[in-house]
């Protein structure tokens, strides 16, 4: 006789990692799921240290009132060396048991997932939901926040090219992302980049930066937007190397942490609360221990030790796509984009 799923009556959610617009819609659709399951929800606030701290929050249908349109997470969020150790993760299973978890939802990045894999391993189910606003979860086609931290990129490089047309200058902005080079790209190519630089490309400077610009001149064009993926190099030292190679006096942008807030976009909202909605099934139906990842828009169910080993490619054809807009050419100042 096959044996009943272990009968889950409380669950926590954290947020760990750096934040993501869209983690609030997932923590609401966490609870509000839970709640219409017959489950209990507590929130552990500042992610796996919180757990390890035993700093929680009972949760209801009222406490994510409202949360739904908010950036950053109302749980806070953190990273922790102590989870790392041993005695840290101990610590954790303890606060657990006390307050009776019968399983953890952590919504973070790849870094969140390896705990939660160290903690099934101690004998807690996890189920992961995947928000970063790099997009390098390489299990899942998709991460929330992304859509809002391109759509917030793109928001301030249209502010910048005003005033890089005005002075007819050479802006280089240099974006987040880690080591990959998804968001440059997909900003890169929203905003009629002159050049997009990632890290999953080696950069040849004459080529990818010196000719494009020279080649955007050609074309009638007096202003140049270099775009680069904080994995590719550091945009000051590009726009020192440019001023070096031609002369021009290029003007340094470092995006930074302003991409990781605003409200989120329509996209984060809808699948942070299809994947919120889907863990807790999961959870409940006793499929846990995985990560909760998109693959061709739909929701599927990934083992996390598997979903850990998966590699998502940053897609070349975008980056010749990229490269085309460019390289077509254009004959008036602004129609480059
Ligand atoms: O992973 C999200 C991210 O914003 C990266 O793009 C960036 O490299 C990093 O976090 C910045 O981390 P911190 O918030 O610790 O400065």
């Amino acid at each position: 006789m096959e044996s009943e799923p272990k009968k889950i009556k409380r669950i926590g959610v954290l947020t760990s990692g750096g934040d993501a617009p869209g983690m609030n819609a997932a923590v609401r659709a966490v609870v509000r799921t839970s709640v219409a399951k017959g489950v209990e929800c507590v929130g552990i606030r500042r992610g796996w240290q919180g757990l390890i701290n035993s700093d929680f929050v009972l949760l209801n249908r009222d406490s994510v009132k409202h949360i739904l349109p908010l950036g950053g997470t109302m749980l806070y969020t953190a990273r922790s060396d102590e989870f790392l150790q041993n005695s840290g993760r101990a610590k954790a299973v303890i606060t657990c048991k006390m307050l009776g978890l019968d399983g953890i939802i952590a919504i973070g990045g790849d870094g969140t997932f390896r705990g939660a894999l160290e903690l099934s391993r101690l004998g807690v189910p996890v189920v992961g939901i995947p928000a970063t606003i790099d997009n390098d979860v390489g299990c899942s086609n998709y991460t929330i926040g992304f859509d809002t931290a391109c759509n917030t990129a793109i928001e301030c490089i249209d502010k910048l090219r005003d005033t890089m047309q005005s002075h007819e200058r050479c802006s280089v902005v240099e974006v987040m992302g880690r080591n990959a080079g998804f968001l440059a790209l997909y900003v890169g190519i929203a905003v009629g980049a002159t050049a997009v630089l990632v890290p999953e490309h080696k950069v040849d400077f004459q080529k990818d930066i010196i000719e494009r610009i020279q080649n955007s001149k050609l074309a009638g064009n007096s202003h140049f937007m270099i775009v680069v993926a904080e994995g590719a190099g550091s945009a000051v030292d590009f726009g020192r190397m440019i001023h070096d190679a031609v002369g021009m006096e290029p003007r340094v942008t470092v995006l930074g942490h302003i991409q990781r807030g605003g409200t989120p976009t329509a996209r984060d909202r809808e699948t942070a609360t299809r994947m919120g909605y889907s863990a807790v099934n999961a959870m409940v139906e006793g499929r846990y221990n995985s990560i909760i990842a998109t693959q061709e828009g739909g929701i599927v169910e990934i083992p996390i030790e598997e979903a850990l080993k998966m590699k998502k490619h940053l897609q070349m054809d975008r980056y010749r796509i990229m490269e085309t807009m460019q390289l077509g050419g254009s004959t008036t100042l602004l129609d480059d984009f």
